[in-house]
């Protein structure tokens, strides 16, 4: 690692950074923490919010019809503006305040390990995507998404049962569900969509789910959208799940969530005992593996093939945004059953325009390119060694170890 790289890994040391997903803190006293007058120290947050303002103001400037929107506004409900205006306000001041503000570095190159930000001089090393593989400017991904623009154009402006399926989209399922090895897949926008049109389709008030407390976000709303009893156990703690099991024992049905790896702390689901769990109470799990297709376990089939286990998750949602090219897209698979059923009845499938042929261009030469050989997974693990045991030796602790 290069003297700068080496000042800039210590310097963001209050940042969450992922790297296999393994979450690492630094153990070194406040002292050896270079101060942000230090010339080669990454600036604060707060630093990040001014430059973020700077833009944004002068984008304002250059912006010659914005004035005319906000004049229209004006002309409106003004109570209900200044209303609008006190409550917005509040709110703002209280995320703030709460410390909790989230300012964007804004990215002038492309998304990779280096990259350029606006306010920095330097390149600065970027450890906080989850481009796992690296593809996301592999030239074969660009050619590929080049050459679909041409043949199957940008958008499809519809939803795809009125007129937007076409055959690559059909192609891309097929591949997901074959890298799976599963019956069938169903695209969604996003892994997001395929969260939150999962399980309303699935169950009902008769049943109930059982969810990791550390789940996603997108998990728990789309489990707040369906009517079935919640039962929420804290994160890998497999005698709260039993006991969830057991007093769960009288409903129609019963599905165990969980993700592969966790996105938020990158901490490896105790999947054997989840699944031996469900069968032993007759019930079914649901795997999120957006940290985890294509980059874990020997061939990046997730966390099933990690724990040799493959096959007996009964439904898995995962990401086309992450290690799959990085774009944007998601997917549901299982049985040709479940996606039959999701085809019919999952709201952000229906009733949301289908992706757009590039994205999916982007993942079919992904699942080609993963399914030739497993080089790129055993690349991921070899620089998560690597990294770790230099971390580890720098003076951080790493979770997981
Ligand atoms: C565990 C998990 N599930 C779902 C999502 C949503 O995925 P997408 O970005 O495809 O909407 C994310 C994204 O951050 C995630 O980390």
């Amino acid at each position: 690692m290069s003297k700068v790289s080496s000042t800039r890994v210590k310097a963001v040391d209050s940042i969450e950074m992922n790297m296999g997903r393994q979450r690492f803190v630094n153990n070194h006293d406040s002292k050896s923490i270079p101060s942000s007058s230090d010339p080669e120290c990454v600036p604060p947050s707060g630093h990040v919010e001014e430059i973020a303002n700077t833009y944004e103001k002068k984008c304002e400037e250059d912006d010659d019809d914005k004035p005319a929107v906000q004049t229209s506004l004006r002309k409106g409900n003004q109570s209900a503006q200044v209303s609008l205006s006190v409550l917005l306000d509040t709110e703002l001041s209280g995320i703030k305040e709460a410390g909790t503000w989230k300012a964007e570095r804004i990215i002038t190159s492309k998304q990779a390990a280096e990259i350029n930000v606006l306010g920095y001089d330097s390149k600065i090393l970027n450890f906080c995507s989850n481009n796992y593989l690296g593809l996301l400017n592999h030239p074969e991904v660009i050619a590929a998404v080049k050459a679909s623009l041409d043949t199957h154009g940008a958008g499809l402006s519809s939803t795809r049962y009125i007129s937007g399926t076409q055959d690559i989209h059909k192609e891309l399922e097929r591949k997901v569900a074959k890298f799976h090895d599963r019956e069938d897949a169903i695209l969604y926008s996003s892994c997001y969509d395929a969260n939150t049109g999962f399980f309303e389709v699935l169950l009902n008030d008769q049943d109930a789910v059982i969810s990791d407390a550390l789940n996603h976000a997108s998990i728990i709303d789309g489990i707040r959208l369906c009517k079935s009893k919640k039962y929420r156990y804290a994160h890998g703690n497999m005698i709260e799940l039993e006991s969830q099991l057991k007093e769960s024992q009288g409903c129609r049905m019963r599905l165990i969530v969980t993700e592969g790896v966790f996105g938020m702390d990158g901490t490896v689901a105790k999947l054997r005992e989840i699944c031996d769990l469900a069968e032993k109470y007759n019930a079914l799990v649901f795997m999120d593996e957006c940290h985890a297709t294509g980059f874990f376990g020997h061939t990046g089939r997730g966390t099933e093939e990690h724990c040799g286990i493959m096959g007996r998750v009964h439904f898995i949602n995962s990401s086309l945004g992450k290690a799959l090219g990085g774009a944007s897209g998601g997917y549901t698979t299982g049985s040709k059953q479940i996606v039959d059923l999701l085809r019919q009845r999952s709201r952000p499938y229906l009733f949301s325009t289908t992706v757009a042929p590039p994205l999916v261009a982007i993942a079919n030469k992904v699942f080609e390119i993963l399914s030739k050989n497993s080089d790129l997974p055993e690349k991921v693990k070899r620089n998560t060694h690597r990294f770790r045991e230099r971390m580890t030796k720098a003076g951080f602790t790493l979770i997981n170890m």
